[in-house]
């Protein structure tokens, strides 16, 4: 199976899903890494593991639906069997999550529904919440909005920072993302009807 990563910035999801595959924990491989950002870091991680790399800028677009359709022609010719976006911070035009519905896979860091968008940490922070954590989910047109697959949760301590909170759920991102783009990739999950099902039951 053939998986395209997106992203904006750091990549260490994506380090993380590389790892796992090239260990053979997932039964497939990164076929190609796109980044809407020419300096993100994440380019360089996937350079020294030999994976392709490319490079979508908005300001070589006209409009989001034309950016969107150079990276869904893009691939296209992979075949990707799977999408991952892995910290990629520019919101995907329906066109595109219509293109590959039930295919496209997101990592949130917040307890969704609580908390979709930017500054998630402060929000819980300010907020006086014990718990914060991560989602996995697939993605739909609306932001943050599709179905919630795995979600882990991490505590909140009193004299907590955002960096604190955010070490301890970046600990559990790097834990469940990998495991449910085994759970994809081996066929045991699907989405039907904006729900997601684990081998047959609703999650
Ligand atoms: C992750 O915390 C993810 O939840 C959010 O963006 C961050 C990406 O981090 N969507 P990295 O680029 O994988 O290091």
């Amino acid at each position: 199976k053939k998986i395209v990563v997106l992203i904006s910035g750091q990549g260490t999801n994506l380090q993380a899903i590389m790892d796992a595959c090239k260990a053979g924990k997932i039964n497939a491989q990164v076929a190609a890494v796109i980044s809407n950002k020419a300096d993100a870091y994440g380019l360089i991680r996937a350079k020294n593991s030999g994976i392709p790399t490319a490079v979508f800028e908005r300001k070589n677009y006209a409009d989001n639906s034309q950016m969107d359709r150079a990276i869904s022609d893009y691939i296209d010719g992979i075949a990707a069997d799977l999408i991952v976006l892995a910290g990629y911070m520019k919101i995907l035009t329906a066109g595109f999550t219509r293109h590959f519905a039930g295919k496209i896979l997101n990592i949130h860091p917040s307890l969704l529904p609580k908390y979709p968008g930017l500054n998630t940490y402060q929000k819980a922070i300010e907020a006086g919440d014990s718990e914060h954590g991560t989602t996995v989910h697939f993605v739909n047109e609306k932001m943050d909005g599709g179905a919630v697959i795995l979600q882990a949760k991490v505590p909140i301590f009193p004299d907590d920072r955002i960096e604190d909170v955010e070490e301890r759920v970046k600990i559990q991102e790097l834990q469940i993302y990998p495991l449910v783009v085994k759970w994809f990739v081996d066929g045991r999950l699907k989405e039907a009807g904006g729900k997601a099902y684990l081998d047959g039951q609703l999650l």
